[in-house]
């Protein structure tokens, strides 16, 4: 079994890093544009496989999609990333462009690969792969939901001194600062959160978690990354030994939620299908408001990107 990423930057070298380490594959390939990048990358992490004892083998290529072929998966995360005072939709002209030349790549030689984007503007870039991937709606889908998840979970974690696995949460909406974190459905070993922290403080981290990712840009000068290419490979540690796991991910809605035609983050089953299942909840009138108000923005950028698709 392969997979790939392409980007050796900071996100796709830590997801391929993950990879090897969990033995995801018996061989990871690591793309990237930037001659030998992706090979001094490799080469460092295979050079950790007798320490950290795995043996998944990690190749690195500048730009030669032959090696990626008959790949099972393949993240994208190829693009530029934040600089602070930027949002990530200002990314959208650059990063349309690379997403879709990759998408064509990998596309050609692995033509039943499920694909997931990591690019940002994170929903747009994923609708962009899928629109060029004509692939079904099960195989293309974006990382956004896990990380952002993460974030609203760690900061819960500091907040109540216990840990990070008790928390159970889940949030929707696109990957940006309208995300939708769900205090409702957020447990701490099966205790609902609300019982454990304060309303004004459960509100105040929730706001923290929406501008989780531009906390890091403005700390860094750059946008995160140990967070994000976990999080990547967590999705492709789902689809590769058919977990079935519930996250929440970036899917093309047909009708779910009230939304059409629009990618954006809900929650689904995870497995050697990919999109196996879109889980639709019993949301409240308020909850309703903020995804629909997160769809809105998200539909803004798409239709940026479906203008430019028109020019070009
Ligand atoms: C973040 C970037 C990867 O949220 O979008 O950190």
């Amino acid at each position: 079994m392969k997979i790939t990423v392409v980007g050796a930057g900071n996100v796709g070298a830590t997801c391929a890093n993950v990879i090897a380490h969990k033995e995801l594959a018996n061989e990871v390939v690591l793309l990237d544009i930037k001659e030998g990048t992706a090979e001094g990358k490799s080469l460092d992490m295979w050079q950790t496989a007798p320490i950290n004892m795995y043996d998944s083998k990690i190749i690195g290529s500048t730009n030669d999609y032959s090696k990626t072929a008959g790949s099972e998966v393949v993240v994208i995360t190829s693009g530029l990333p934040r600089k602070p005072g930027m949002s990530r939709d200002d990314l959208i002209a650059t990063n349309a462009g690379i997403v879709k030349s990759v998408t064509e790549n990998v596309i050609k030689y692995s033509p039943n690969a499920i694909i997931i984007v990591v690019s940002n503007p994170l929903d747009v870039m994923t609708y962009c792969a899928y629109l060029t991937a004509k692939a079904p709606k099960n195989k293309v889908m974006g990382m956004a939901g896990i990380l952002d998840t993460a974030r609203y979970r760690a900061f819960l974690a500091t907040e109540l001194n216990v840990s990070p696995k008790d928390i159970q949460a889940i949030l929707m909406g696109g990957h940006g600062d309208t995300m939708v974190p769900l205090p409702r459905y957020t447990t701490v070993g099966g205790i609902p959160v609300t019982e454990l922290v304060a309303k004004d403080k459960l509100d105040a981290i929730v706001e923290r978690t929406k501008k989780g990712g531009g906390e890091l840009v403005n700390l860094m000068g750059t946008s995160a990354w140990y967070a994000p290419g976990a999080a990547a490979a967590q999705m492709v540690e789902a689809i590769v030994r058919d977990q079935k796991r519930v996250y929440p991910v970036c899917a093309w809605l047909e009708g779910e939620y009230g939304l059409k035609d629009i990618f954006l983050g809900v929650p689904v089953i995870l497995g050697k299908g990919g999109i196996e299942k879109i889980i639709e909840l019993q949301l409240t009138a308020d909850e309703k408001k903020l995804l629909a108000d997160s769809a809105v923005a998200v539909k803004e950028v798409m239709d940026v990107l479906d203008k430019m698709e028109k020019v070009a």
